[in-house]
This record gives C-alpha cells, structure tokens and sequence, in this order.
C-alpha cells in the first residue's frame, strides 16, 4: 500500500508527536513546516524515539506555487494531516488579518494540491473552540456551533465549511475534522515536547517553566467562576492519546469506513478538570510546589467545557488513556530535560 503521509505543520507540538505515532505504525512522512513557530531539532528527537528521520520541506504553505508544487514533487500522498497554522488567541484578536491569511489560504492550497495530485484522504486540525461555552455539558458532535469568539476560532470554524464545500465537488477527497479540547504533556522518552516561543499563552507550559524558574509566579485567571472551586474548567488530554488518533483516522480513511465524506470528532478524555486541580496534579507527580496567585479573569475565556467522547470511543475504537498527572508528570519532565535540570 502507498503510505506517504504529508504531515504538515509535522514540527510544531501535536504534529511531532503525531509524526513518532505514523512512523512506528509504518507509514513514511513527509513533514512540510516553515519554522516560523517550531525548530528544525525537533527532527533529531523524532530520529532518536522512531530510529527514521522523515523527510523535511521548509515551506510557507499560504503561498500557492510553492505549494502545489511540492504536491506534484511527491506525486501526491495517501493522505494529508493538516496541522499547520497559527493558533494563539489574542495574538489572532490583534492581527486578524495574519490569521485569515495563513491559516485559510494554506488550507486552501493544501485542497488544491490534493486535487491536482489525486491525494484522497485529509485529516484536519479542528478544535473545541468551535462549540463555544456551550449551554450543555458535555458537548456532543451535534452540539450546535456557536459565534467563534476570536478570529483563531473563526479560522477552524470557516475552514470545517472550506472543507465541506470542497468535497462537495471533488468526490474523491474525504476528510475528518478532529475537535481537539486541550492537548498538554509529552512525549513518554521526553525527547519531544511543547515548545513554546516567549512566554507561553497556555496554561500546562506556563506551569512547567514557572517550576523550572523561567517565570517567577503563574497567574490563575479568575476564582469566580461557577465551578466546585471557582477556577474555569477544561477538558486536558494528553498529546500521545491525541496523536494516536490521527494514525486511527488515517487508517479508517485509507480503509474507506468512513460513514460520510467528512466525519467530526471530539477528541478528549471526557472528564472536566479545573485550573486548580491541575496546579495540585502538577504539584503531587513533581513533588515541587508551585507559585501561584489568583488574578482577574483572563478576556475572552470561557467557563468550562468539556467533551462527550463517546461517538470517537465507538467509532474510532478509540480512547484516551492516560491520566491528568501521566501529562503532567510527561510535560515535567520533558520541560527539566530541555532546561538540563537534574532532580
Ligand atoms: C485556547 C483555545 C483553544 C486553542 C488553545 C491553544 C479557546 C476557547 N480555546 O484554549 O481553541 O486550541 O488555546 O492555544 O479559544 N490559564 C491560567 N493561567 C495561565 C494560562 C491559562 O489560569 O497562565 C487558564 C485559562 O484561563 C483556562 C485554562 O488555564 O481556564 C486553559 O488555558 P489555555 O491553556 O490557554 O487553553 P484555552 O484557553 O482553554
């Protein structure tokens, strides 16, 4: 079977640790990145976990010719995992028009691409961020779509409609929008990680570099919520559970099991876990305690979400596995092993 894989956006935090998954289930990737927000020596940890480096293509993909013509340099793939893109919230409130622009067109040339080179089978990066804060928890599939609240969300929420419009007329081309709530941890060997540029927007790297003494003290955004300990709730699940599911989607794709031309999924663990609850799971598997103050709510945060998995347990024969403290204990030791810390 042919199983080149494009993997773009393969360098960034969820694509590397999809692309060690692809690998050792046999499949040969082509990552295509521009390293504008990930590094080239990700490649080596994924050389040291897999024992294959896979191809690399520094490429900017909202640019068309390029595009199109790495499609035709491989003659197509077996499938496309779009992962590419731009994805901090308030930087995509500041420049909307950056996040429209890349995130969009590179999508765009991806279809094109696929069309131009007879490539069936794309697995797209959607997220949680399209249901909103839902009226009801936990969100299913069908829970409705709601106004996106940041221009970022916008692009997910437009690109699930490019998609769709697109397979509408090339009938070979299926795809599956995977829904992710909140991906955290690393990979178990600590050899790949989330690597973060600045100072980190999300919760789980803020938490590590503050124990690695990067920071001196992580905000809690807001302890008025309406949740058992006042702090905003989500849905964590570890990159590792995450990344299996693309290689399962993949395979579903490939096999043609597919029960329409574009599937939606929820990936999470289903179970709601507050910003409190994560500082204490930190702190149990670290044994370190961490400094923390509670602040004002963060603008444009919701209260709590968090996912009905069922629909991917049973369809996907699919589930996630490891634990909040697993992913915390992971992102621990992978944020000592990047700063050389001992104990
Ligand atoms: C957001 C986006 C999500 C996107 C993800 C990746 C929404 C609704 N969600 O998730 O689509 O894929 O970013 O960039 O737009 N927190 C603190 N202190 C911090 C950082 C975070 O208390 O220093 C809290 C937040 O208030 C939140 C939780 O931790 O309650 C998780 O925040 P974060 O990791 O930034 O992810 P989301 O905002 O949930």
């Amino acid at each position: 079977m042919h199983k080149k894989v494009l993997v773009t956006g393969g360098t960034g935090y969820i694509g590397s640790h999809t692309v060690v998954e692809l690998i050792q289930k046999g499949f040969s990737v082509v990552i295509a990145d521009s390293l504008e927000n990930s590094d080239i020596t990700v490649l080596d940890g994924i050389e040291k976990i897999t024992g294959v480096r896979p191809i690399f293509e520094k490429i900017d993909l909202s640019i068309n010719y390029p595009t199109i013509e790495l499609f035709k340099k491989y003659q197509g793939f077996s499938a496309v995992i779009h992962f590419a893109a731009y994805k901090a919230v308030g930087e995509s409130v500041a420049e909307p028009l950056k996040y429209y622009r890349n995130n969009l067109n590179s999508l765009m040339n991806i279809l094109e691409g696929m069309s131009v080179t007879n490539t069936p089978n794309l697995v797209f990066s959607s997220s949680c961020t399209v249901y909103g804060q839902p009226e009801k928890l936990p969100v299913t599939e069908q829970t409705p779509i709601q106004e996106a609240n940041s221009p970022y969300g916008n692009t997910k929420q437009i690109s699930e409609e490019v998609i769709r419009d697109f397979i509408h007329i090339n009938e070979e081309i299926n795809a599956v929008a995977l829904r992710y709530f909140n991906p955290i941890g690393a990979h178990d060997s600590a050899l790949i990680g989330e690597l973060p540029i600045g100072i980190p927007n999300n919760l789980v790297p803020f938490i590590t570099q503050t124990a690695a003494g990067l920071r001196e003290s992580l905000s809690v955004f807001g302890d008025d919520y309406n949740t058992l300990d006042g702090s905003a709730i989500r849905d964590y699940i570890h990159v590792v559970d995450l990344a299996k599911a693309h290689v399962i989607a993949i395979e579903r794709l490939a096999d043609k099991i597919n029960k329409s031309r574009i599937e939606y999924f929820n990936l999470g663990t289903g179970i709601g876990i507050s910003v409190l609850e994560c500082i204490k799971s930190f702190e149990k598997v670290s044994g370190k305690k961490l400094n923390y103050k509670i602040v004002g709510r963060r603008p444009g945060d919701i209260e709590k979400i968090w996912a009905d998995t069922s629909f991917a347990n049973r369809e996907l024969n699919w589930k996630a596995e490891k634990t909040i403290d697993d992913a915390m204990l992971s992102a621990w030791n992978w944020e000592k092993n990047i700063r050389k810390i001992q104990q």
